[in-house]
């Protein structure tokens, strides 16, 4: 059976709207999909700013929707066609996660249709979907600027969280860097490019959590090393790139050491044969990190898989097909009542924290000490 969903999405810097589309035969289509960058609003303070975020949401929302649909009936699919909308409704920045939840609410409530709440991580985990059909389980690792995480995904709403970051994400760290050192936002991408002419043997930086033997991250003790020998040692536009180059090179490594940690587990968990690594996230547009990669999934009997960029980075396409696998699931369920449903599915809010595998996040928290902020998700 065909399903048709309008998907929202607004948890960070963001705006988002598109329709998806998959048919009796499992062939996911997006009908359109359309984005707003708040990037130059949040460029000048050299981060994403949550009060500014939220008010541009409400800013933008209704013409992006608007025009989300238009896209969609040129292609001949109409509001009358849609099955359900989903939102994102976590983890993310509140202000925002309102504005698109509550936007999506009052489509779904004028129009009559259920609403399916979405975690934003569950969105980046199933977006190489959108383009490939890749089959469960595969091994994500999911690399932004607020997420840092290792996930066996063994199907739609099963998730097994296998390491996280316990401070910043790799992108965080990448932005915090270029930002010390004086260079744009988001400062992935600006770093990258110094480091082409960088040497990255230049400067030692330290590796973190040495002692320990699992898939977890840590990229707070880079970012202060980083600002030490920015202050006592960069003077020179080469003694720039050098740094930015050995910055690259030291987050590279940890992502590929915990990577091949996550791959040796997920092969005893699973015993797949040559199962996917999927790479997701905006750090996943970086050459580097990417070759690396690439190489080490080889060697372990991986195949490397990362979606293309325009569903790697936020964006609506992939909330709408979450919201789309999860009401497949759901419809199918013994003693699904539509109309209950559709009533019950209006009281969904929005949670600032939202872990994608609720188990784990509650035997093994990252952050033990009350009162402490944790990571991301
Ligand atoms: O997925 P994304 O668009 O947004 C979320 O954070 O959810 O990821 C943006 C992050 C930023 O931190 C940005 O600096 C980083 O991805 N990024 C890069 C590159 N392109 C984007 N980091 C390193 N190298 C890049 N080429
Ligand atoms: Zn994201």
């Amino acid at each position: 059976m065909t399903l048709c969903v309008l998907g929202v999405e607004s948890s960070c810097d963001e705006t988002a709207v598109s329709v998806v589309r998959r048919d009796a035969d499992g062939r996911v289509e997006v009908v359109s999909s359309v984005i707003h960058s708040q990037v130059v609003k949040h460029a000048v303070y050299g981060g994403v700013v949550p009060e500014i975020a939220a008010r541009s949401h409400v800013e933008t929302i209704d013409d992006l929707a608007r025009l989300a649909l238009e896209q969609a009936a040129n292609k001949g699919v109409t509001a009358d066609d849609l099955d359900a909308v989903a939102a994102t409704s976590g983890p993310g920045l509140i202000g925002g996660v309102m504005v698109g939840l509550s936007f999506a609410k009052g489509f779904a409530f004028a129009r009559n249709l259920p609403l399916i709440g979405v975690n934003h991580l569950e969105g980046h985990a199933l977006s190489v979907r959108l383009t490939e059909d890749v089959a469960f389980p595969f091994l994500l690792l999911l690399v932004s600027g607020g997420h840092c995480q290792l996930l066996a995904v063994r199907g739609v709403g099963d998730y097994q969280r296998l390491g996280t970051t316990i401070d910043d994400a790799a992108g965080e760290a990448f932005d915090k860097i270029a930002k010390t050192l004086g260079l744009g936002y988001p400062g992935g991408p600006a770093l990258e490019r110094e480091a082409v002419t960088g040497d990255a043997t230049r400067f030692e930086l330290p590796r973190a959590l040495l002692g320990r033997k699992d898939c977890d991250f840590s990229f707070s003790g880079l970012k202060t090393a980083a600002a030490r020998v920015a202050m006592e040692q960069v003077k020179t536009p080469q003694d720039r790139a050098d740094l930015c180059a050995s910055v690259q090179a030291a987050i590279t490594r940890q992502l590929s050491e915990r990577s091949e940690r996550a791959m040796k587990l997920f092969k005893d968990m699973t015993g797949a044969e040559r199962p996917a690594f999927v790479v997701a996230g905006g750090v996943a547009a970086n050459k580097t990190v990417r070759a690396r990669l690439t190489q080490l999934a080889e060697a372990n009997g991986f195949r490397f898989v990362a979606p293309p960029l325009e569903w790697c980075t936020d964006n609506a396409a992939m909330i709408a097909l979450a919201g789309l696998e999860r009401f497949a699931l759901l419809r199918e369920e013994a003693g699904f009542n539509a109309a209950d449903f559709r009533k019950e599915s209006l009281k969904t809010v929005a949670r600032p924290r939202w872990p994608l595998d609720e188990d784990r996040a509650i035997s093994a928290p990252i952050h033990k000490k009350s009162g402490r902020k944790g990571a991301k998700a």
